[in-house]
């Protein structure tokens, strides 16, 4: 089986395929997203919310997304693994970011590495590039600067916000991203953006015009019941089944009815006996 490569990835946009992408944190999640013909997979850092509990994704550290990513890479034959480089990994100079893009890459596994923001990260993209590893952009809500931005809103509704999205993407391309994120941003403005741009756009929240689609497991899956954000369609209610399933199990184990002899094991019974004879109380066991 062959793995899907960035230029396979641009070729589905070339062609006018839409590009489905999810988010995935471990093995067994990976292998189920891989065989189901997912062609690109996220290690995003907003495992720091779904899996690690954080309220946002600034605690999480590289030596997460490592794991997490080794972990996805381990399951996955044929989609192209993307690792996202968490918050403060990419920011202070260039050889900061490009030991960090590495060792996504070499300990973890990826092909490729994602990192927020647009014009002012577009010399890093460009050295990350050179050494080799694809870049995926993101641009639009980038979460990691949540702070900055005063909370998770829709981004690009001014004209100054929206120009410089585009300024942004265009800075990307010529940086050499291979594709862009764009995370909240309205219907029209996405659309531009992917007509102003050749690589593909990756939309979360952005509408149906972008050139391929991601988004968080948790969310899709209705795993993470304590928000579910607007632009989230649940295509399961895992969260609900999984729950049942607890509390089933629970009043199983305290009624008897979990585990039957059938869930255990045999041993044989003369020697059993012998046993018995020992240690029953007035036993011969000294
Ligand atoms: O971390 C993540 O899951 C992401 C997606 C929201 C694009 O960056």
């Amino acid at each position: 089986m062959t793995r899907i490569t960035v230029r396979d990835i641009q070729q589905m946009k070339a062609k006018g395929e839409k590009i489905p992408m999810v988010t995935a944190y471990d093995y067994t999640v990976a292998r189920l997203a891989d065989e189901a013909g997912i062609p690109m997979l996220l290690v995003g850092d907003s495992l720091g919310m779904v899996v690690l509990g954080y309220e946002s994704t600034i605690p999480v550290i590289m030596e997460d997304m490592v794991r997490h990513t080794r972990a996805v890479a381990r399951g996955c034959k044929r989609a192209l693994v993307v690792g996202d480089m968490p918050f403060m990994s990419y920011q202070e100079d260039a050889s900061q970011a490009l030991r960090n893009a590495a060792r996504l890459v070499q300990e973890g596994g990826a092909q490729a590495v994602k990192l927020e923001g647009g014009v002012s990260v577009a010399d890093t993209v460009r050295r990350i590039v050179q050494a080799g590893v694809p870049v995926m952009g993101h641009i639009g809500l980038t979460p990691q600067s949540v702070n900055a931005f005063g909370g998770f809103r829709v981004q690009g509704r001014t004209r100054r916000e929206a120009e410089q999205l585009v300024r942004d993407a265009q800075a990307l391309e010529v940086a050499g991203a291979f594709a862009i994120v764009l995370e909240l941003v309205p219907i029209s403005l996405a659309q531009l953006v992917s007509e102003v741009v050749t690589v593909p756009t990756i939309g979360i929240g952005s509408g149906p015009r972008c050139d391929g689609q991601v988004q968080v497991l948790h969310d899709m899956l209705g795993l993470y019941t304590d928000f579910v954000p607007r632009h989230t369609k649940q295509y399961a209610r895992l969260g609900e089944q999984i729950a049942a399933a607890f509390t089933q199990y629970a009043a199983e184990v305290k009624g008897g009815a979990f585990p039957t002899e059938k869930h255990a094991f045999t041993a044989d019974e003369a020697m059993m006996d012998e046993i018995r004879d020992l240690y029953r109380p007035g036993g011969s066991h000294p």
